[in-house]
């Protein structure tokens, strides 16, 4: 190796060194100073304060290098805040679950995969899309963000509306615009209705109605939200699921915004 390439060498280590890393390990948890971000940076995923006063602490996804106010789009503990994220950390159980624990002890979030894993190490991705992901060494989901969401569906989402006949998902509000706890308005499909019709609710009180689904096969619907920007949504009937996929046509995807956020 001739003297000439150090230099390159030094560089190429320092960045990867300092690259923002988009997986979790069992070895490498999460701390409140650390960050994932995607791939082509697209999303960041950490813990953040949603008032000034820094005084609850929440695991969330959010547009990753956008100007202006934080947009997050996940929150994992919207109910039961970190109070001191000195202590707050998020690891890969050697049961492969994702835990949020404070420094006590104490399980402030934690998912809970069907498949048990055994001996096999999982890991954690955040993806391009904004899917946070537990992942298998062999490919195998155990477990993914996008079929928990908060107050927000994103591209190539599938969002289950129902699952054998009965609500699925749902997105709920935030309290408010610096409150990421749940709030009273939600969107869901309505269980008493025999087609599936899709509302916002107020509580239990049914505030708007949407569009109902009857029975009549969609093959899918192309909306134009800006002379600039297409997005498509698909709505699929797969046996017992129902579930909305929106998608963006690939010249605008990387500069995709989110589609639906429910404000309170
Ligand atoms: C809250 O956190 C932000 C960012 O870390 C910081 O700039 C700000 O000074 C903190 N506010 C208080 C009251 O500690
Ligand atoms: C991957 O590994 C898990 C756990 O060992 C197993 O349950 C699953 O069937 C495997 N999947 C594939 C596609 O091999
Ligand atoms: C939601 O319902 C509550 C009563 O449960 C009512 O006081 C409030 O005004 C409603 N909100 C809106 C925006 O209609
Ligand atoms: C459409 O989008 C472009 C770029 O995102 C923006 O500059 C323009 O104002 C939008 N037009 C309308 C009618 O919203």
């Amino acid at each position: 190796m001739s003297v000439d390439c150090i230099p390159i060498f030094f560089l190429l280590f320092l960045i990867s060194f300092c690259k923002a890393d988009d997986q979790l390990t069992h070895e490498k948890p999460l701390t409140h100073r650390d960050m994932l971000v995607s791939k082509s940076g697209y999303f960041a995923l950490g813990f953040f304060s949603a008032t000034s006063s820094n005084k609850s602490y929440y695991l969330g996804i959010w547009y990753h290098g956008l100007p202006g106010p934080r947009t997050v789009v996940w929150v994992a503990n919207r109910d039961n805040p970190i109070t001191t994220p000195s202590s707050a950390v998020l690891t890969i159980t050697t049961s492969s679950d994702l835990v949020l624990a404070a420094s006590d002890g104490h399980n402030i979030w934690k998912t809970a995969s069907s498949i048990t894993a055994g001996a096999v190490r999982a890991h954690a991705v955040l993806l391009d899309s904004g899917n946070f992901v537990l992942r298998l060494p062999n490919g195998t989901d155990l477990w993914q963000s996008f079929d928990h969401p908060t107050d927000t569906i994103l591209p190539t989402m599938n969002f289950l509306f129902s699952y054998k006949a009965k609500v699925a998902a749902q997105l709920l509000a935030w309290k408010g615009l610096d409150d990421p706890s749940s709030g009273d308005f939600s969107y869901r499909s309505d269980p008493s209705s025999p087609y599936l019709q899709v509302m916002i609710w107020n509580k239990t009180i049914p505030y708007c109605r949407m569009g109902v689904w009857n029975g009549e096969p969609v093959a899918g619907a192309t909306l134009s939200t800006n002379t600039s920007s297409i997005l498509y949504q698909t709505i699929v009937n797969s046996g017992d699921k129902f579930y909305f996929k929106y998608t963006i046509s690939d010249t605008y995807r990387s500069r995709a915004s989110h589609l639906t956020t429910l404000v309170s």
